[in-house]
């Protein structure tokens, strides 16, 4: 089965066509990140303008790259969950018209789900995945985005309960405001960490949350690094917090940029060890969303399954995999005159 996977929700507009959910016969991601390095982060409304200009250009080089005609697709699957609203109102749209152009089934897929199932793709990089083996059930999922951290429980297939979750930022966000702190260009989460390449992880020594149980809190953390920074520089708390950056030796910042980096890590670790205390039969811990990209976070966690690190940021070829799972399991297709978007809507619905 031949799925083509639209994913809009963020800053990536990207397409593929994926064969029985593990086999990527063509991935094609545009990134908006130039755009939003010049800013700082991403402005919604610019998000949606470039996702328009570039969505049919990525489907068409998705089609093309995969060699099938529109007859050889079996159904299209895109993101309608959770994400900024615009974005997502341009790939629905996109989605929902070709649906009916073509006459193909359509699925809407939630954005973590996409997420969790790249660990479910076969890059060819991976014996473990390239012999067939695939991260057996009950199973523990750590999904680490920009905008979620959580713990996923799933017994099987397409099933997701969230054990953990944050009470305020999310990891990858809080790489992005220590970066910005740290005058290091977003995102943040690769600039910290080839900044943090040269830099002393010990060097400073930064909290770990004091919370109960499996949820997390991240905004201490960047709280923390903002106060370390002040002291370091021996300016008062009302110093402006975007200055800071012109006071710091790149040396300085290589050290911040480590020590916040194994702290990040190391509470992530803990949670997930918690996890699998409070869950003995998981058989198997996935990673999943762009902060999977971690090298440090690789490292630290070797028994885990980890997708391609190309597929650890937003694509399609997760959305197409997603979709082929929750076929499996009997969701239905959805009305493309009824689909609806939800910005905000948790993976449990
Ligand atoms: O999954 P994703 O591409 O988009 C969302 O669904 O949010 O995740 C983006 C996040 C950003 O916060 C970015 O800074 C972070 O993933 N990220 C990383 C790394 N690469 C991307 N965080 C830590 N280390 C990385 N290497
Ligand atoms: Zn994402």
């Amino acid at each position: 089965m031949k799925i083509l996977g639209i994913e809009t929700s963020c800053d990536e507009t990207a397409a593929a066509v994926v064969e029985d959910g593990v086999s990527i016969l063509s991935n094609v991601v545009v990134s908006q990140i130039d755009i939003f390095a010049e800013y700082g982060g991403v402005i919604p409304e610019v998000a949606a303008r470039s996702h328009l200009e570039v969505i049919m250009p990525v489907i068409d080089k998705a089609l093309a790259d995969s060699g099938c005609s529109w007859d050889e697709i079996d159904a299209i699957a895109v993101t309608h969950a959770p994400g900024l609203l615009g974005s997502l109102l341009i790939g629905t749209l996109t989605a929902r018209t070709l649906a009916i152009l073509h006459d193909k089934p359509l699925y809407a897929v939630h954005h973590l789900k996409s997420h969790v199932y790249a660990n479910w793709l076969d890059t060819g990089r991976d014996s473990m995945l390239r012999s067939g083996a695939r991260p057996p059930f009950p199973l523990l999922a750590l999904v680490i985005s920009g905008g979620h951290t959580q713990i996923l429980y799933m017994p099987g297939h397409n099933q997701f309960e969230i054990i953990g979750t944050t009470r305020d930022d999310a990891v990858g966000e809080c790489f992005d405001k220590v970066a910005k702190i740290l005058g290091l260009p977003y995102p943040g989460g690769p600039s910290i960490a080839k900044a943090a390449l040269k830099g002393d992880p010990d060097k400073y020594k930064l909290p770990h949350p004091k919370i109960e149980g499996l949820d997390f809190s991240f905004s201490g953390l960047k709280t923390a690094v903002l106060r370390a920074v002040q002291k370091e520089v021996g300016v008062p708390i009302s110093y402006p917090s975007h200055k800071l950056k012109e006071l710091l030796t790149e040396q300085q910042v290589a050290d911040f940029a480590a020590s916040f980096q194994k702290t990040a890590v190391e509470i992530l670790c803990e949670k997930l060890v918690k996890g699998l205390e409070t869950y003995p039969e998981a058989q198997s811990v996935v990673v999943a969303g762009g902060v999977s990209a971690n090298q440090v976070l690789r490292e630290a966690l070797t028994e885990a399954y980890f997708p391609a690190p190309s597929l650890s940021g937003d694509n399609g070829a997760m959305v197409a995999a997603a979709c082929y799972f929750e076929i499996q399991n009997g969701v239905k297709p959805i009305d493309p005159y009824k689909l609806n978007i939800y910005p905000r809507i948790s993976i449990e619905k």
